[in-house]
C-alpha cells in the first residue's frame, strides 16, 4: 500500500503518519507547514496543494489511498477570512479529488466535521441529521463532502468530533483542551467562553489516527461516518478534570460566546464501530493524563 496523506504534518495528520507507518504501509505527507513530529520513514513534500507542483507528486507516487487531512481548521479563522477557508477547504480539496482521478487512486478518506451539525433536532446526532451551517468552515466542509461523493472514487467522509491530544497546537486557534492545558501547567489565566454549560464530544487522537488507518485497510467505502465517542463533556467539566492533572490555582475568567459556536455536540458512533470495526477506546480522563504528560515535557 502506498498512501498519501495531505496536512501530515498538522496534529492529526502526524498521529496517521505514525499509525500507518506501524502498520507496514509506505507514506507520503505534503504539507505547506515544516513538520514538527516528523516520521523517518515518510516522504514529505513541502508544497501548498494550490500549487500545481503538488500535481507532480501524484505523477511520481502511484498512491493506492489519500487521507486528506490539509485544511484550515478553525471556525474562527474561517468566520474572520472565509476566502482563506474556501481556498484551503474547498479549491485545495477539489484539486486533490482531480488528483485522485486523473492518477487512478482508489480511495479517497477525507476530514469533515461536527461542526455540519450545527443547530441539532436531536443527540446524540447520527450521519442520518440534517445539516446545518454557522459558519463558512461547515459550509467548505459540506462542499467537500459533496465534490468526494460525486467523484466516482471510492470514499469515506470522517465527520470527526472534538479531536484532542499530544502534539495539538495550543497557540493561534487551537482545540480547547490544549489552550487549556498549557495554560493550567503555567498556572496563567484562562477564559471560558459562555457559560461553559456548551458541550462537546472529546476524541483522543490516537482513536482517530486508528480509525484513519482501518479506513485504508478495509473495503468500506461510499459512507459518511461519525469518529467520536458518543460521550457528552461540558467545557466547566473539562476545566475542572484538566485541574486535577495539574496544580492549577486560579477560577477561569467568563468571556462572551463566539460566532459560530455550537451549543451542544455529541455524535452516535454506531455506523463507524460497524463499518471499521472500532470506536474509540481512550477514556477521556486517561487521554487528559497523557496529553498533559506530554504538554509538561513540551511547553
Ligand atoms: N482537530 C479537530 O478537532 C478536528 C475536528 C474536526 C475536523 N478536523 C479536520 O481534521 C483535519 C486535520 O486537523 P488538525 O487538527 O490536524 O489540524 P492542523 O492544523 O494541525 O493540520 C492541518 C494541516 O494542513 C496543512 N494545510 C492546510 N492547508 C493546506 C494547503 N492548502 N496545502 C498544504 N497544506 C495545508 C497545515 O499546514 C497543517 O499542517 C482538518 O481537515 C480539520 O478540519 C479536525
Amino acid at each position: 500500500m502506498n498512501v498519501l496523506i495531505t496536512g501530515g504534518a498538522g496534529f492529526i495528520g502526524s498521529h496517521t503518519a505514525d499509525k500507518l507507518i506501524a502498520a507496514g504501509i509506505t507514506t507520503v505527507v505534503i504539507d505547506r507547514a515544516k513538520p514538527k513530529y516528523k516520521n523517518d520513514q515518510a516522504v514529505y513534500y513541502r508544497l501548498d496543494l494550490n500549487d500545481p507542483e503538488t500535481e507532480e507528486v501524484f505523477r511520481t507516487h502511484a498512491f493506492d489511498c489519500v487521507i486528506h487531512l490539509a485544511a484550515q481548521a478553525s471556525v474562527a479563522v474561517s468566520v474572520a477570512d472565509p476566502i482563506k477557508d474556501a481556498s484551503d477547504n474547498i479549491m485545495a480539496s477539489v484539486r486533490v479529488i482531480e488528483y485522485c482521478k486523473k492518477y487512478n487512486v482508489k480511495k479517497i478518506i477525507v476530514s469533515s466535521s461536527a461542526a455540519l451539525y450545527a443547530v441539532p433536532q436531536y443527540l446524540p446526532v447520527d450521519e442520518k441529521h440534517p445539516v446545518s451551517f454557522l459558519s463558512p468552515y461547515a459550509i467548505s466542509k459540506h462542499t467537500m463532502e459533496e465534490y468526494v461523493k460525486l467523484s466516482g472514487l471510492d470514499y469515506i467522509i470522517f465527520r470527526y468530533a472534538n479531536v484532542y491530544g499530544p502534539r495539538q497546537d495550543p497557540h493561534g486557534e487551537a482545540g480547547v483542551v490544549s489552550i487549556f492545558i498549557e495554560k493550567m501547567i503555567k498556572n496563567l489565566p484562562l477564559e471560558i467562553h459562555g457559560d461553559g454549560e456548551q458541550t462537546r464530544d472529546f476524541v483522543y487522537v490516537a482513536d482517530v489516527a486508528e480509525m484513519n488507518c482501518r479506513a485504508v485497510l478495509s473495503p468500506a467505502s461510499g459512507v459518511v461516518l461519525n469518529v467520536s465517542t458518543n460521550t457528552q463533556t461540558c467545557v466547566n467539566d473539562l476545566f475542572s478534570a484538566i485541574k486535577q492533572n495539574t496544580d492549577y490555582t486560579l477560577a477561569p475568567n467568563r468571556a462572551p460566546s463566539r460566532a459560530g459556536d455550537i451549543k451542544h455536540s455529541v455524535l452516535n458512533n454506531a455506523l463507524a464501530a460497524q463499518a471499521l470495526d472500532f470506536s474509540p477506546k481512550t477514556a477521556l480522563a486517561d487521554g487528559l493524563k497523557e496529553t498533559v504528560e506530554f504538554f509538561k515535557r513540551t511547553y
